[in-house]
């Protein structure tokens, strides 16, 4: 029997629905449950082969747990070790050496110093830094969000020097990157599973929470849909994610990748609507149906991206 676990947090829709679809299809051997997490001991199995992981972001415990998980063979999804490793300064600039768009991107040093540093720490770095050079490249009107994070938590957007130092200063110890402004006529974000399966959902950024999935989507141009989807492929192979989003922002008709470090991306039917959450459902179900069949015994079952395997292999990224 292949078991099929999810963890999360607060939850509430998608974890009950997507167990109830695996099951509902009556694979035989699969059975899928809400994960049950006990004691963790160094080295042993937990149980699942397959594991979908909607939540380690928030809780270290649980991404300790699924490193420990993976190594005994738990399909994770995503894999937590390129979680960890993944930021999405890192994402821009894979983005750069695959033929995505992305918006001018400077990353900066945090406002404060980290904890336990001081002016010491910091004598590589250039004092002051060559702000003019960065505003000229990056321009006004600019975001500025965190390297790291999510939910538009720290996310300014400025438009010009004086406010860009006001909301530095606020920053404390968060590492922030300053990006130019794409200002789009379509904006997309896009679940992409196991790599292959794409979902574009038109999104008005702009809207109230409740109103951003655009529920009546106008008829889009084929040929945007068509770049839309292979840049969602394109991002998702190279950094090897099984589930995630990809936002993009469409500026003279060419698709900028904005956020698409998304790993437990909102997949709650009260935010994103009928219509995507069932495709997210079925397509999850699938996705971890696979991959319990193909999972194998005491071997590495995680997905790791184009950018980690050319290097082991020794072979260009594209
Ligand atoms: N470079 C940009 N150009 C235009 N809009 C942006 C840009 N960066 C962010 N935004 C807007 O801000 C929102 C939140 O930023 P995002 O990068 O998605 O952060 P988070 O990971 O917190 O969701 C986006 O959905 C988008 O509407
Ligand atoms: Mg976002």
């Amino acid at each position: 029997m292949k078991k099929i676990g999810i963890l999360f947090g607060q939850e509430n829709t998608f974890p009950q629905a997507f167990v109830d679809r695996v099951n509902a299809k009556k694979e035989n051997g699969i059975t899928a449950e809400l994960a049950h997490i006990n004691k963790i001991i160094q080295g042993e199995p937990i149980g699942y082969d397959v594991l979908i992981d909607r939540i380690s972001q928030d809780v270290p415990f649980y991404r300790a747990m699924l490193k420990n998980a993976a190594i005994s063979g738990t399909a994770v999804i995503n894999n937590p070790f390129w979680w960890s490793a993944d930021d999405k300064f890192f994402n821009n600039a894979l983005a750069t050496k695959i033929g995505v768009a992305v918006p001018k991107t400077v990353i900066l040093p945090s406002n404060q110093h980290p904890e336990d540093t001081n002016e010491r720490s910091f004598r590589n770095l250039a004092y002051p830094l060559d702000w003019e050079g960065i505003f000229a490249y990056v321009g006004f009107p600019a975001y500025f969000k965190p390297f790291a994070g999510g939910g538009w938590k720290n996310v300014y957007k400025l438009n010009n020097m004086d406010e860009f130092f006001k909301a530095y200063n606020e920053t404390g110890q968060l590492v922030m990157m300053l990006q130019e402004e794409i200002v789009f006529t379509e904006y997309f974000r896009c679940y992409c599973l196991d790599r292959q399966d794409v979902h574009i959902m038109q999104y008005d950024p702009r809207q109230p929470h409740e109103f951003r999935y655009v529920r009546n989507p106008k008829p889009l141009e084929k040929k945007l849909l068509d770049d839309v989807h292979n840049g969602v492929l394109a991002l998702n192979k190279a950094l090897g994610y099984d589930f995630n989003t990809v936002e993009f922002a469409i500026r003279d008709g060419v698709p900028y990748a904005i956020d698409f470090c998304n790993p437990a991306p909102d997949a709650d039917v009260n935010s994103v609507g009928e219509e995507n959450f069932e495709w997210i459902v079925e397509a999850a179900a699938n996705m971890a149906i696979r991959k319990a069949k193909s999972h194998k015994e005491n071997q590495n079952n995680l997905t790791w991206g184009s950018f980690v395997t050319s290097f082991v292999n020794n072979k260009p990224l594209i």
